[in-house]
């Protein structure tokens, strides 16, 4: 078998053919995906029926696995249905039921649906995320896929000055509030306390640069709450334009994996009363590269 990529759009996004990701790869595989990564940003692979232990391990050929002190999330350790390693986004609760539309775990997971980059959250955001789709339900549920490079070229020379020494806050209380989930204990909303990052980033391997742009974004440093959150919402409408985007429709055994620092992702709707099991493993990213000199030290400033 021999790997190649075919694009699924005309500025992003590819399919990977002539793999097995269930089995060791070759160093020469390895380079080659990570090659396809940071020219597609997104990547296919279909019929790859992955165990969490196989899917765990083709992680690792790419990075170590993000690990972090804080959840990202409101689900407790002793809820998870699945093991260390893999993360569950699925609608199913730890003993396989579908959850009720009232609980809060939910609620959260509801979140997904706008667009985000994985970890943007955390004082350092992930690299890949990699998703496996398991059982799918028979409508909807569609992955959709922002290229933030295509988005960041197409701005015109007064937006790029503009946004060149901004640095955003990033929490989860912001994505949630969003959807109207305020219903956080004292010790979450102190857990998703935010952090900041510059709206611009440079990719450590493409050098492209892109907007850095996520619904946990709520404030941009030295900027009214509300001139930001439209300003915001204004450039996330640009970047998340047809152009920019890939939806990609599942197939059970689908691997999808994607880089958070040059993408922003959604979840769309599917029945909740059908099963959908998707598990994710994610990489650790490396600090966030500024644009400007001004940018990093402003986003390196401890938030008051
Ligand atoms: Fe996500």
């Amino acid at each position: 078998m021999t790997l190649s990529i075919r694009p699924l759009t005309p500025v992003f996004a590819g399919e990977v053919t002539g793999i097995d990701c269930r089995r060791p790869l070759d160093p020469e595989e390895v380079t080659a995906i990570e090659d396809g990564m940071d020219r597609y940003a997104v990547l296919v692979f279909r019929e790859q029926p992955l165990t969490d232990e196989e899917q765990i391990a083709f992680t690792r050929h790419f990075g170590e696995l993000e690990s972090y002190g804080t959840p990202g999330h409101i689900r407790h350790h002793e809820e998870q249905r699945l093991g260390p390693g893999i993360n569950d986004f699925s609608n199913l609760d730890r003993h396989g039921n579908i959850m009720s539309a009232d609980d809060r775990v939910w609620f959260f997971k509801l979140g997904d649906r706008l667009w985000h980059s994985d970890s943007s959250f955390r004082p350092v955001p992930a690299k890949y995320s990699l998703l496996s789709g398991r059982v799918l339900p028979s409508w909807g549920a569609n992955t959709e896929f922002a290229d933030m490079r295509a988005a960041y070229d197409a701005l015109d020379a007064r937006a790029k000055a503009e946004i060149a020494d901004l640095v955003c806050e990033h929490s989860l209380l912001y994505s949630r509030e969003a959807i109207g989930f305020t219903g956080l204990t004292p010790e979450e909303i102190k857990a998703f306390a935010p952090v900041r990052h510059p709206l611009v980033r440079i990719h450590p391997k493409s050098g492209r640069k892109s907007l850095f742009l996520a619904a946990h974004a709520g404030a941009i440093v030295g900027w009214t709450i509300p001139e930001a959150r439209m300003f915001l919402r204004d450039l996330t409408e640009h970047a998340t334009q047809r152009e920019f985007v890939y939806s990609h429709k599942w197939r059970v055994g689908d691997l999808v994996v994607w880089d958070n620092r040059a993408t922003m992702h959604r979840a769309r709707r599917f029945d909740r009363n059908e099963v959908r099991d998707v598990r994710r493993t994610t990489l650790a990213g490396e600090p966030v590269i500024a644009l400007s000199t001004a940018a990093r030290s402003l986003a390196a400033q401890a938030l008051p």
